[in-house]
């Protein structure tokens, strides 16, 4: 128990951040009535969220658009004051120590940049190892690794604001690292990149994960960051958490349903087959379409009422079957049915 204690790095508990806000109503005289009016409406954009994170887990927090993500990270990092609730990071509070946290912490907030806009890159860089009074020893080695990884030489001396999306991407990654950190936050770090700078940005969080044991947070849209690599998922809902747990868990208890693909010498023979009934399961349980242009026959099942050998059987027993294709649920598909119907698996 002590030793897992140990390992902690970010504890939060019960934490929730209420905003008030001016009471709107609609219309031109509602514009107006609300310009005069002392009425205010409170929103829980975080209600209630506990978690512990472990040092060197790279964590992924997901959550629809407007469910609580970056206003979670701004109280992790201390940006925000929670209005109930503690958050603790490397054991101290972000929002009383903020000068302590900031030397433990790296922050990328994917929608705007955190480097000074007309200095040359270079510069942004000497100024960052002064605030965080990094030695020249350190800062050599460091600007090493992130060469390698960031490839910053590449647009090191032009001023940022004229660096493509994709290369101020990595000049932020690349300075929030500069110091070293035990935390990374990442809010939506593959936002708007293509899929070769998204998969360098993958690349270098995981080297850096590896090299240093950064702890990583990462709020994403992107269902291949999580998948290329958070271990663990934290989903939230309208403030709440739904969900905390491996990947492999969520894909186990909630995505029960597979495909299988079946390309048959004559599918008019299965075009009304009632595969469901055939098998003794319901509707929802299995169901197929037929494609007779391709002559391929698709079956999604609940893995837990069937299995593969038992639609086959079923299926040969009408038409040839020249070719097997089976897939699972794929995650995009899990995490948006979450999105849509909230989640049911599991006890949060
Ligand atoms: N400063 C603020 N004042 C009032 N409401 C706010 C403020 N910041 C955030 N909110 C509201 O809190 C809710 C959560 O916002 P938040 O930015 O945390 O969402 P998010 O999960 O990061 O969404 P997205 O995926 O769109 O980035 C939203 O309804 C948002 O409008
Ligand atoms: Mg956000």
């Amino acid at each position: 128990m002590k030793l897992r204690e140990e390992k902690i790095v970010i504890e939060v508990s019960h934490i929730t951040k209420e905003f008030v806000s001016p009471k709107k109503y609609p219309g031109l005289k509602g514009a107006i009535k609300g310009l005069f009016s002392n009425e205010k409406v409170s929103k829980k954009a975080v209600d209630d969220i506990s978690f512990t994170i472990e040092a060197g887990e790279i964590v992924g927090y997901i959550g629809s658009n407007g469910a609580g993500k970056s206003t979670t990270i701004k109280m992790m990092t201390g940006i925000l004051n929670p209005t109930e609730g503690r958050c603790m990071v490397n054991g101290i509070n972000p929002c009383k120590q903020r000068k302590e946290n900031a030397r433990n912490i790296g922050v990328v907030f994917g929608q705007r940049t955190q480097l000074w806009w007309d200095l040359p890159l270079s510069e942004s860089f000497t100024i960052l190892k002064e605030i965080y009074d990094v030695s020249d020893e350190d800062y050599k080695e460091r600007m090493v690794f992130l060469n390698n990884v960031l490839e910053l030489q590449d647009f090191f001396d032009r001023p940022v604001r004229t660096l493509s999306l994709g290369q101020r991407m990595r000049a932020d990654l690349g300075a929030a690292l500069l110091h070293n950190p035990k935390v990374l936050y990442l809010d939506e770090p593959t936002i708007g990149l293509d899929l070769v700078v998204k998969d360098n940005i993958r690349k270098a969080i995981k080297e850096i994960n590896e090299k240093y044991q950064t702890t990583v947070i990462l709020t994403t849209h992107d269902i291949g960051d999580i998948e290329e690599l958070c271990s663990r998922i934290i989903i939230i809902d309208q403030g709440k958490k739904i969900y905390d747990g491996s990947l492999e868990a969520l894909k186990d208890t909630y995505g029960t349903k597979r495909k299988v693909s079946m390309e048959v010498k004559k599918p008019e023979k299965v075009e009304h087959l009632n595969l469901a009934e055939r098998l003794g399961v319901t509707a929802q349980e299995c169901s197929m379409e037929v494609d007779k242009e391709q002559k391929v026959l698709t079956v999604t099942f609940d893995k837990h009422k069937l299995q593969v050998p038992q639609i086959m059987n079923a299926v040969m027993e009408l038409t040839e079957v020249q070719d097997v294709k089976i897939q699972e649920t794929e995650l995009a598909e899990i995490v948006k049915q979450i999105y849509n119907h909230g989640f049911t698996g599991q006890e949060a």
